[in-house]
């Protein structure tokens, strides 16, 4: 089957209508990867300027490499190997600062008003042997002045990898360090098939005690009672994906329950082969069950996508009625890695902006 998500093309009549509403409304991601946020023409001209050592060079020639196209089958760890090459383009001080710069200014240009995103120091610096608390310093200023020249916020979440226990201390500490410097929280990501959580519980138990939130990846490529473990051992407040809750009822009856919010990224459950049609995709069930669902990128250029994508993607393909997509918006909001007051003020700002979409027919 081929995976190359074309939001433009693919969209009926009634998502194209639905465009330029949700790019002008004002939108939350919560989950974003920095490393899979590089723009194609910035990786050809830090490849040219840098003499990174690849195959290619245009970006066309690259794009292949670090984007899903439409050869590729969608299949879970396909897709995470883009990430590996890219670990290849992190050659100096003003390239990662250069690409955290970008990350954000991109996602001011979709309209997105608040933006988590996370990043992997080790991802950063291991190519170039960087030092990771180095790197984790070039993020924050670089997002830092983003936040200056746009209107946007941005918290940062220290992301750890899967297959890279032997790091998860050092960063867990990194982020708690830093924690008056814009990062907020912990995340596990990676291969969840190959890699369970136990040689992380200690660190991110550690990581909660000291003021860090904790968003764990679960039930996106492993079985829906990861979501329980994230929860149990690993303190998450926040579920990456949880797509295979749907697999199992007493899983999603925990979400509710403890009102949970899935971090949901469409096009990267097709990618991924996660979900094989969008018509498939659990999210309006999920949120039809009381589960606070919110609808996020990912990774926007490896799926060549911007929230705006997504959002039409959980509207026309998956069926979610727009005043939901609003709603889903506040569900972000709430669930926000932010102290309560500044949360309220959060939720309360966007409740403002979004009154004059719902009141309008859609
Ligand atoms: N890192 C970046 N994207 C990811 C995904 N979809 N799953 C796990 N780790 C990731
Ligand atoms: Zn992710």
């Amino acid at each position: 089957m081929s995976v190359t998500i074309k939001p433009r093309e693919k969209f009926n009549h009634h998502t194209r209508d639905l465009r330029p509403t949700i790019l002008n409304m004002p939108k939350i991601d919560l989950h974003r990867h920095l490393e899979g946020s590089l723009r194609l023409t910035t990786l050809a001209e830090i490849a040219h300027e840098h003499g990174v050592d690849l195959p290619s060079m245009s970006p066309e020639e690259l794009r292949p490499l670090v984007q899903v196209v439409a050869d590729d089958t969608p299949n879970f760890h396909n897709f995470l190997a883009k990430f590996k090459l890219l670990r290849r383009f992190y050659s100096s001080r003003e390239a990662v600062e250069r690409i955290a710069y970008e990350a954000v200014a991109d996602a001011a240009h979709d309209n997105i008003k608040y933006l988590e995103l996370r990043f992997n120091p080790v991802a950063l610096a291991l190519n170039q042997g960087f030092n990771f608390e180095d790197v984790a310093d070039w993020v924050i200023e670089a997002t830092e002045e983003a936040q200056r020249d746009h209107e946007i916020q941005v918290r940062l979440i220290v992301q750890i990898g899967r297959h890279e226990p032997q790091y998860a201390r050092q960063l867990a500490e990194i982020a708690v360090d830093r924690q008056d410097n814009g990062i907020v929280g912990l995340d596990l990501a990676g291969d969840e098939i190959n890699f369970p959580v136990t040689k992380f519980v200690d660190v991110f138990q550690w990581a909660r005690k000291k003021g860090l939130h904790v968003t764990i990846h679960a039930a996106e490529a492993g079985p829906a009672v990861n979501i329980k473990e994230a929860i149990d051992k690993l303190g998450a407040e926040r579920i990456g994906h949880g797509i295979r809750a749907r697999e199992d009822i007493a899983i999603m009856d925990l979400l509710n329950r403890k009102q949970i919010p899935l971090e949901i990224c469409p096009t990267s459950n097709l990618q991924t082969g996660m979900i094989p049609k969008l018509a498939q995709h659990p999210i309006y069930a999920f949120y039809q069950l009381g589960i606070p669902v919110t609808v996020n990128t990912d990774d926007p250029s490896i799926s060549n996508t911007t929230l705006t994508d997504e959002f039409l993607m959980a509207s026309g393909g998956a069926g979610v009625p727009f005043k939901d997509l609003c709603k889903m918006i506040i569900y972000a909001a709430q669930a926000a890695f932010l102290p309560e007051t500044e949360k309220s003020a959060l939720v309360e700002w966007f409740q403002v902006k979004l009154k004059k979409y719902v009141s309008e027919p859609h």
